[in-house]
């Protein structure tokens, strides 16, 4: 058998050998340096690693990373199961220790020269800002920006070779360390070079395990991989074990080992030892094989293992009391085995299970006993565990040991150390644990120098910060219940405050009535900033509740006692509040007031150092503009916010509401490409709620205009489900409503059009809401307009009476809806044309049109352009004044825009009358349409292949969407070239959207 150097000593040990070829993995080792080919391009690439525990994980990316040494690094790090108490982000500070040692604390220097080391230096105390604690200012955004960093530092350090970064056994990843892997996960698109490897146990994921959720929404995004590891086959582990033992087995080992271990590769090591032995399971093999080590080593491992899977030597010295010479020597053995791995200063199980199996050894009065002694040693000297970590360690260990006042004082530091690392979940779990224990600790508030209130109300902070509203207002509601608020009325405004800000955050039904009892607590003049911060907090309350009269009220007192009191947070808060509810359309004169506010607004929240109201200023911002019709303007500053939120790692959230900021006014602007990449991009990324909504949504009216209606219902589908379980908001819902009823009327379906039409009329509140009723309205009258305007013979009666309705009502309430700013004008004269269309009075719909004409071109909105011109066109071409030489310019130039801008729906109709009119057409053959041959018949897959092949994506995305493989992908694109005889895939498209390839399925 071959033992590791010092075999000699270890007579009669028999533990597993380790092979030292490795065996098989050749399509797993591809697939891995194809993706990071992949991330060599530039683009993204990050493989999820499943397979049962022992079955060779960890194996496979350890090899792949020596494959990569020269022409890249790797960088990893492992999850701990610790359970509740563990080490939050623990793999990443791994992978920066890993980095501090290889680069030196120079190279890390030079790779962050410049900018704020600081949030690192949380993960990693050696990486600290030298000058002293971070920027306590931001520590809301702390979290967010320390995400930020370690994806800056990683790309900083792609830039100079192609970086692997593995993170293994994520099944024990605390939620922390899920988080950030998520983020930077999400945000590979924007960073050169790295890949990102994550190992877990697919045999650990019981049905609620957290990992789950999370592997399912990474598994979404295109650039995401997920292998599974397979067993060896019986050749392989036969190679296994030939090299294991440096010599060839018998055929009859090799039977009964890869029987028995099943070409799991952990199982045929330990099997190869004792082959006469049957286990039962994993866990006992382990355990045969330590139990073969000498009794004082396996003594010495059971008090290890109550140190956690690795410990410091030092530590470890301390504990068993052992001198130098005589722990080396009883721990040779272990070592030599393969049990225990050693490393520059300290140990490390090879294996959780072997460390587990021996903790479970322990008796039950010497399990407590070795807590206390670890618990003991590390508060004699914190400098035994890494740096950071000593309390949560001394709260695992008192937990452990039972001390009830020491646990609750060490999870009360642990708590503070994780809210310094910004684990807030951890934290949280802390708190928790403080708060289980305060009962049953005399002088729980002495000991910890805090009382039960003050112990909530931050629980309920660090809730809020980790989003998890619900427990946050248990936490709030229960110290509301232990104050006085005759006695300390601020801090019992300050907790109703919170809880507000908390159930608004949970999406709840809002009440004010918190606030308002808030209120009358600080009314004396005693409390004028808490007052500030409440009446802010109201304000924006209210707004939400639509009582916009009293909401400016209350912001503008906010802001007035706000400056008095120097808090520029809540005025920045009040003046956000005050730009939102300025009316509407003070966008054409007053517009430069609100853009006023809003430029004030930045500039508190700048002084207030707080990201997150920054971020709610360039939202406003383009908001404003957007409404204003300054459509590049709009873009531009929502593009800035989005870097801004970016860089505070603040994509998921801030992200996707800038993201439809962004891609709007392109749009409307008739930048459709990049409007496209904006939203693409953003639905990419893992984001949920109301404005990823918005962002499918955005590209269904895109496709819709485009006349790929399969596209258009596929991501009407999508906006529909993100909406489902959000509650009414009339900038996403009636958007939503609009995009429903045109696609209706495109598939044909009149009468359901023209029902969601009459249903939103009747159920909706448009007067309050001008800037998104137009819309509708205007698409409304079109839909209308469309029945109405078909010669008597084609028309249904029933349809026609419908419309007949719903043009009534649309045009009731467009009588009484407020008109601000210029595209509500252009919106307002479009839906007049379209109601004397309706009404077929050409004389007035020639006027009609043309002015809107004029109004869109001012804007910049090709598309409305288009369809005005083609319809000036229509009606200087009927009635009895029809004329065909004035209609001529104005239908050429709708085909030319509509041509421009991939308009397909807009150049059919315009092509369509052009014939009729026996216009011709830039571009296009005077003479009939030549005939077809007949469709050529596709599968349903192909069919399916090819719906996404025109809307532009990319082979590994349809696999993705459609779970498949890219090659399968590819294989079914050449054959629909083939069957529809078309060249390019752009072309395939083309013939898909022109033959109508795509309309019938479903
Ligand atoms: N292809 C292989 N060739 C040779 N030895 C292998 C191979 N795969 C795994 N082994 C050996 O099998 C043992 C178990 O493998 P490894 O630790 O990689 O498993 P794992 O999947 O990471 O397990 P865990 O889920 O416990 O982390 C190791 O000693 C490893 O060296
Ligand atoms: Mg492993």
């Amino acid at each position: 058998m071959a033992l590791a150097a010092g075999a000699g000593m270890l007579e009669g040990v028999t533990a597993a050998g380790v092979s030292p070829i490795f065996v098989g993995r050749a399509e797993q080792l591809a697939s891995l340096a194809a993706a990071l080919a992949t991330v060599r391009r530039g683009e993204p690439a990050a493989v999820l690693l499943g397979g049962e525990t022992g079955v060779g994980k960890t194996r496979l990316v350890t090899e792949f990373a020596e494959r990569l040494a020269g022409s890249g690094r790797a960088l990893a790090g492992g999850c701990l199961e610790l359970g509740p108490a563990g080490l939050p982000f623990a793999p990443f500070t791994a992978v920066l220790r890993q980095l501090a040692r290889e680069l030196g604390a120079a190279g890390v220097g030079a790779l962050l020269a410049g900018r704020p080391a600081s949030e690192l230096g949380r993960l990693l105390p050696e990486l600290a800002d030298p000058a002293g604690q971070s920027d306590e200012a931001y520590q809301g955004e702390a979290r967010a920006r320390l995400f930020e960093q370690v994806l800056g530092l990683l790309e900083r350090l792609a830039r100079i070779a192609p970086v692997a970064l593995i993170i293994e056994d994520a099944h024990w990843a605390d939620r922390s360390t899920r988080d950030l892997l998520t983020f930077l996960i999400g945000n590979l698109p924007d960073v050169r070079g790295l890949l990102i490897v994550v190992t877990f146990r697919s045999d650990e994921l019981t049905r609620k395990h957290p990992l789950r959720p999370l592997l399912a929404e990474l598994g979404r995004i295109s650039w995401v991989e997920r292998l599974e590891l397979p067993r060896l086959t019986r050749p392989e582990a036969a190679a296994q074990m030939a090299a294991i033992l440096a010599q060839e087995p018998s055929p009859a080992v090799i039977d009964s080992v890869f029987r028995r271990s099943e070409g799991n590769p952990l199982f045929v090591e330990h099997l190869l030892g004792c082959e006469s032995m049957v286990p039962a399971s994993l866990r006992d093999l382990v355990f045969a094989s330590v139990q073969r080590l000498p009794e004082e080593t396996a003594e010495l491992l059971r008090v290890a293992a109550a140190g956690g899977s690795r410990l410091g030597h030092a530590l470890l010295t301390r504990v068993t009391g052992l001198a130098e010479e005589d722990l080396a020597r009883v721990l040779r053995p272990a070592v030599a085995a393969n049990v225990l791995l050693a490393d520059g200063d300290g140990y490390q199980f090879r294996h959780a299970l072997i460390q587990e199996v021996m903790h479970e050894d322990l008796l039950p009065g010497e399990h407590g006993r070795l807590h206390v002694r670890y618990a003991e040693a590390i508060t004699a000297d914190p400098t035994l565990v890494p740096a950071g970590r000593a309390s949560v360690e001394l709260a695992r260990h008192w937990s452990a040991a039972h001390d009830l006042t020491w646990a609750l004082i060490s999870a009360w530091q642990a708590a503070a150390e994780a809210g310094r690392t910004l684990a807030y979940s951890e934290q949280l779990g802390m708190l928790t644990r403080v708060l289980e224990l305060w009962d049953r600790v005399p002088d729980a508030a002495q000991r910890i120098g805090a009382d039960h209130v003050s112990v909530l109300a931050t629980a309920a902070e660090v809730a809020e910060l980790s989003g998890e509203s619900e427990r946050g207002t248990a936490f709030v509601t229960a110290a509301l219940r232990e104050v006085d608020p005759a006695a300390e009325p601020a801090r019992a405004a300050l907790l109703l405050d919170q809880r507000a800000a908390l159930a608004a955050q949970g999406h709840l039904v809002v009440s004010s009535e918190d606030l308002k009892q808030a209120l009358r607590l600080v009314s004396d003049g005693r409390h004028e900033a808490v007052r500030a911060r409440v009446l802010a907090s109201l304000a924006q309350l209210l707004h939400k509740q639509n009582a916009d009269e009293q909401a400016h009220a209350a912001a503008a007192e906010a802001l007035a006692v706000a400056r008095e009191e120097s808090e520029p947070r809540t005025q920045a808060e009040a003046l956000l509040t005050l730009a939102v509810l300025a009316p509407e359309g003070a966008v054409s004169a007053a517009g430069a007031d609100v853009l006023g506010l809003l430029a004030e607004a930045r500039a508190a929240a700048e002084e207030a150092r707080d990201c997150g109201v920054l971020i709610r200023a360039a939202i406003s911002e383009s908001h404003v503009l957007e409404g204003l019709g300054e459509h590049v303007r709009a873009a531009e500053v929502a593009r800035t916010g989005l870097a801004e939120a970016a860089r505070y790692g603040l994509s998921r959230t801030s992200g996707a509401i800038l993201a439809v900021n962004v891609a709007e006014p392109l749009v409307a602007a008739g930048r459709w490409a990049d409007a496209d990449e904006v939203i693409t991009r953003a639905i990419a990324a893992p984001s949920t709620g109301p404005h990823r909504s918005e962002l499918w949504r955005l590209s269904g009216t895109l496709a819709l205009a485009r006349g790929d209606l399969a596209s258009a219902d596929y991501a009407a589908g999508r906006a529909a489900d993100l909406l489902a379980p959000t509650r009414y908001r009339a900038e996403s819902h009636l958007p939503h409503r609009q995009l429903q009823i045109e696609l209706a009327a495109a598939h044909d379906q009149a009468a359901d059009a023209l029902a969601v039409a009459r249903d939103t009329l009747a159920t909706r509140d448009l007067q309050s809401s001008p800037r998104y009723s137009w819309p509708l309205l205007r698409a409304v009258a079109q839909v209308a307009a469309d029945v109405l305007a078909r010669p008597a013979a084609a028309r249904d009666a029933a349809d026609a009476d419908l419309a007949a309705g719903v043009l009534a009502a649309a045009t009731e309430q467009a009588a009484k809806l407020s008109v601000h700013g210029p595209v509500q004008v252009a919106l307002r004269l479009t839906f007049q044309a379209e109601a004397a269309r309706a009404d077929g009075t050409p004389a007035d719909g020639r006027t009609l049109w043309w002015a809107a004409v004029a109004e869109w071109d001012q804007l910049g909105e090709p598309l409305p352009l288009g369809y005005a011109l083609y319809r000036a066109a229509e009606a200087t071409l009927s009635g009895a004044a029809g004329n065909r030489t004035v209609a001529e310019t104005p239908l050429r130039r709708a085909a030319e825009i509509a041509r421009e801008l991939g308009a397909n729906r807009l150049l059919a109709d315009a092509s369509r009358l052009a014939r009729r009119a026996r216009i011709t057409l830039p571009g296009e053959p005077s003479a009939a349409e030549p005939t077809e041959p007949p469709a050529p018949a596709l599968t349903p897959r192909e069919t399916e292949v090819l719906r996404l092949v025109a809307t532009g994506a990319s082979n590994a995305a349809i696999a993705a969407e459609l779970f498949i493989s890219a090659k399968t992908v590819s294989v079914h694109v050449s054959s629909i070239l083939a069957k529809l005889g078309a060249s390019s895939r752009g072309e395939a498209a083309a013939i898909a959207h022109r033959r109508g390839l795509l309309a019938a399925s479903d």
